[in-house]
């Protein structure tokens, strides 16, 4: 079996990109040690602060992204960073070629109970000339990124990866290497499996509440097939079934927060997402246009997202656009 970087090379990764992914999986290998010893690395529960986004930090939370930012901030190749739980960008190194942005712990809510957590990551080149804390540096369209990928902490520590040749899958060894499990990755174009949180229905607008209500119908329905539901809480172990069997993943906007166009965020979670689910075949939407194709206002801007199976989330498109 390959490991991670003979992989990349003999697919003519540049050696700077190769460099940087072996250094951000260093950092998610110690997460991964820390969630592999849970209580007794006394990383479970609530800090008592709270982030940029208004949410409350897990610990855990707090301990990856210091992972995260004080592995990347060490690297020549790496101008800044702009993480989740950062209410600015972090400078790095004035020369680097290269700007990170990450959720450092997705799914937070499954930390205590055991449940698959993930990091999810996106490269982006520095603007020639832009400072690594400077917000307008990092608000590129996903179209832009140079590379994306998650890695999920779940039964086997995974890591999934595109470079924009497609998405392969890496599965990490008791060695601590990583080595190339699944290549060239494709996400079936048809389903009869979703995923969305359904206890925000009274929420959704008119398209989504009529989409979902048709699927539920099964075969007496519009669609004319049974419809399984998953829901996992963390997009990490969403994404990842649907790029292993297929499925839609939604999480809309909702009149919860009708201000912001959904709880999801753009360039640490959309993004990123997108471009695996594009780079394996499907389609990534918030609705209207592909959210690779959203022009970024702000770093911790929300998004709306469904994305999976293309065929499926094409219907759901139709639907947004008879109303
Ligand atoms: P995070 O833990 O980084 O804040 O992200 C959690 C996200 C996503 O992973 C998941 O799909 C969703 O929030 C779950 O939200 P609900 O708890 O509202 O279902
Ligand atoms: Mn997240
Ligand atoms: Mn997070």
């Amino acid at each position: 079996m390959q490991r991670l970087t003979q992989f990349l090379k003999q697919k003519e990764t540049p050696a700077e990109l190769i460099e940087l992914i072996n250094l951000l999986m260093a950092a998610c290998k110690e997460i991964d040690h820390k969630l592999r010893e849970g209580a007794l690395a006394g990383i479970l529960g609530a800090t008592e602060q709270e982030n940029v986004q208004g949410e409350t930090q897990k610990k855990l939370d707090v301990v990856a992204n210091d992972i995260l930012k004080l592995t990347l901030r060490e690297s020549q190749l790496v101008r800044g960073i702009a993480s989740e739980e950062e209410p600015d960008p972090v400078a790095a190194h004035p020369e680097g070629r290269f700007l990170v942005t990450f959720d450092p712990l997705d799914g937070s809510s499954n930390i205590d109970i055991n449940v698959s957590v993930g990091t999810i990551f996106s490269i982006l080149q520095a603007p020639e000339g832009s400072r690594g804390d400077d917000h307008a540096a990092f608000l590129q369209a996903g179209r832009k990124q140079v590379a994306a990928g998650y890695v999920l902490y779940g039964p086997s520590c995974l890591l999934v990866l595109t470079t924009g040749d497609g998405v392969n899958m890496f599965t990490l060894g008791h060695n601590g290497e990583f080595y190339v499990t699944r290549e060239q990755v494709q996400i079936p174009a048809t389903t009869q499996e979703f995923a969305i949180n359904m206890s925000n229905q009274r929420f959704w607008d008119a398209p989504v509440k009529r989409y979902i209500a048709d699927l539920l119908q099964g075969e007496e329905g519009p669609r004319e097939k049974r419809y399984n539901m998953r829901w996992i809480a963390s997009m990490v172990a969403e994404v990842h079934r649907i790029l292993t069997r297929g499925g839609i993943f939604m999480y809309p906007w909702d009149a919860r927060a009708p201000e912001k166009p959904g709880k999801l965020r753009l360039m640490y979670e959309g993004n990123p997402m997108s471009m695996l689910v594009e780079q394996a075949g499907g389609r990534s939407t918030n609705t209207q246009i592909d959210i690779m194709d959203v022009p970024p206002k702000a770093i911790h801007e929300r998004v709306s997202v469904a994305l999976g199976s293309k065929e499926e989330v094409e219907v759901l498109m139709q639907y947004h656009r008879e109303e």
